[in-house]
This record gives C-alpha cells, sequence and structure tokens, in this order.
C-alpha cells in the first residue's frame, strides 16, 4: 500500500507523520506501507503539472491531502492564490485519484459555515462560507467530493507543536504586554494537532466515506481559550480581556463566523470515539511548547 501526503511540514501534517509511525501496523499488517510525505518544496498541489507527476509516478493507494493557503486574511486580497491552492490544487489530486482508483482524505474548515446558527453545526446543515478562505475551502471540497472513495475531514481552530498557532502567538504576548484582548463573540472548538492526526488516520486506515467534523470535545471563544492559555501559564485575572468584534481596531480583513462550533455527529454516530476536551490537549501542547 502506498500513501501520499500533502503539505508535510504543516502543524497537522507534522503531527500526521509522527502519528503515522506509532500507527504503522493498523494500515498493512505484516507489510511496510510505503509513506510518502511531502512539504510545499517537493509537490506544490497548485501545479498541476507537479500533481500528476507524483501522482502517477507514485500511484497511491490513499491521498491524505491537509496541505492548504491557511492565511485567512491574506486569502481575501489574494483570491487567485487561495482558489489557486486551496480549489484548484484539490482538484488536481481528485483527478489523479479518480483515474488511480485511490481512497482521498481532504481536510476543511469550520469557515465554510456562516456562523449564524444558534447551536453547534452537523455535518449535514448547508455551508454558506463568509471568507475567501472558506469559499476555497468548499471548492475544495466539492472537488474532494467527485472522488468516489473520500472523506472530508472539517476541523476548527488548530494548534500544534510545529508551525505558527494561536497558542504559540498568545504566549509570546504574555510575556512582552501588560494584558492583550481577545474577541468573546466568536466561539469555536480549539483542536490540537496530535487528537486531530489520530483521528484523520483512524477514518483513513478504516477508509471511511463522507464529512466527519472532528474537533477536541467543548467550546469557547478566543477570549477564553487565551485566557485558559494564561491560567496554564500562572498568569493571574485580568492579563486577559474580552472585547467585541465589532470593537476590533483596525477590522480583520476577512469576516470570521460568530459560531463555528462543530457537532461530531458523524464520529458519534459511527460508534468512533470522540476527541478529548480541548482543555485537557491544550495543557498538554503549553507545557510541551514551555520546555
Ligand atoms: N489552522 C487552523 O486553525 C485550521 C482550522 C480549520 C481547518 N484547517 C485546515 O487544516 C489543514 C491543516 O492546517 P494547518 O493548521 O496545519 O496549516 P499550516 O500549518 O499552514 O499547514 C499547511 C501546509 O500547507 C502547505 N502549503 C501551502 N501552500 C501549498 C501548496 N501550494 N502546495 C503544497 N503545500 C502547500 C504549507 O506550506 P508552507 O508553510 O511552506 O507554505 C503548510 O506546510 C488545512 O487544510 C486547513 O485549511 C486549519
Amino acid at each position: 500500500m502506498r500513501i501520499l501526503l500533502t503539505g508535510a511540514s504543516g502543524q497537522l501534517g507534522q503531527d500526521i507523520v509522527t502519528a503515522f509511525e506509532r500507527r504503522r501496523d493498523e494500515f498493512q499488517p505484516g507489510k511496510k506501507p510505503d509513506f510518502l510525505a511531502l512539504s510545499r518544496d517537493q509537490l506544490d498541489v497548485s501545479s498541476r503539472d507537479q500533481v500528476f507527476g507524483v501522482c502517477y509516478g507514485y500511484e497511491p493507494d490513499v491521498i491524505i491531502h491537509p496541505a492548504a493557503w491557511t492565511k485567512v486574511d491574506e486569502c481575501e486580497t489574494n483570491p487567485d492564490k487561495a482558489y489557486a491552492v486551496n480549489a484548484c490544487g484539490t482538484n488536481y489530486l481528485a483527478d489523479a485519484a479518480k483515474t488511480l482508483n485511490a481512497y482521498m482524505l481532504y481536510v476543511s474548515t469550520d469557515y465554510v459555515f456562516d456562523g449564524y446558527k444558534s447551536s453547534p453545526y452537523i455535518e449535514w446543515d448547508t455551508p454558506n462560507p463568509l471568507s475567501v478562505y472558506g469559499r476555497s475551502k468548499l471548492a475544495g471540497e466539492h472537488a474532494a467530493a467527485s472522488v468516489p472513495f473520500h472523506a472530508i475531514v472539517r476541523t476548527s481552530w488548530v494548534a500544534g507543536h510545529g508551525g505558527a498557532n494561536m497558542v504559540k502567538t498568545v504566549m509570546k504576548l504574555l510575556e512582552e504586554r501588560d494584558n492583550l484582548q481577545f474577541v468573546e463573540d466568536q466561539i469555536g472548538s480549539p483542536t490540537l494537532t496530535p487528537d486531530l492526526a489520530d483521528k484523520i488516520l483512524e477514518i483513513v486506515a478504516a477508509r471511511l466515506t463522507g464529512i466527519f467534523h472532528v474537533t477536541n470535545s467543548g467550546s469557547t471563544s478566543w477570549y477564553g481559550f487565551a485566557a485558559e492559555i494564561a491560567s496554564l501559564l500562572g498568569y493571574g485575572e485580568g492579563k486577559i480581556l474580552p472585547i467585541k468584534t465589532a470593537d476590533l481596531f483596525p477590522p480583520r480583513p476577512a469576516p470570521r463566523p460568530a459560531n463555528s462550533v462543530l457537532d461530531n455527529m458523524a464520529l458519534r454516530t459511527a460508534g468512533l470515539g470522540l476527541l478529548p476536551d480541548w482543555r485537557d490537549s491544550l495543557s498538554a501542547l503549553v507545557n510541551r511548547l514551555k520546555d
């Protein structure tokens, strides 16, 4: 069996590589599965020639595709690049997967939803993205859905040991500033990459198909998330202050959904385990980053 991973140096990609080394035997007991993990400089998914060159050379049975242009605000001002990577890149991989009869897992985002729902989004809710990033990722979902054997994993508020993320930003700013402001009117579910990577590999190993929301359990606001990081590091109350999105200055170029909590209904109904509470997994990450 041959497995191709895109975006291998991203924060999620790095933890998929780590999790795969641990779970190798689940994929083809007794035989060594081949695993080709490529970063952007080894496979630029926005290049049709590169995608086809790699895919028809390697002939993967499974394509795991977390690579994406994830800079949400920059996508707003450069939609061509957002669509080239997130939509067209996924389309090229989907074309190759169809020709090779491969299984494809695409990683998508909570930002496909508009956030106006007053309860958590289930997999069967209708997407209505507010931003270029969200629309380009939804176009990627449509491309992935054209592959007969595919899974789409939507996740949210991703943080891990590798790469840039909110946890690292908050930890740095806490040292530099007297206090920090975070919005209290955007809620979601923080998701830590070791938990997400494990669940993605479980879905791949079982060749599950369909849409899956995969986030850590529980939800919070960005204010609550930052306050938890501050508390884990021993800072007292008052270090993190709540603010409304409307009061952010300057406003951010890309609108964010006010509610992007994803109900992991498909995991639950399939009898698959849910991810741990975000606070427990965040605590493990903060401890690791502290050392
Ligand atoms: N971060 C979040 O909060 C969040 C939330 C919901 C969903 N997601 C989704 O989760 C997935 C993983 O996100 P992440 O947080 O791990 O993001 P990340 O750290 O930015 O990783 C994305 C990876 O994709 C690579 N990439 C960018 N353009 C590429 C291209 N043209 N060809 C090949 N690779 C390319 C990046 O390489 P370079 O770094 O070298 O550019 C990076 O290694 C993405 O699909 C994202 O849409 C993320």
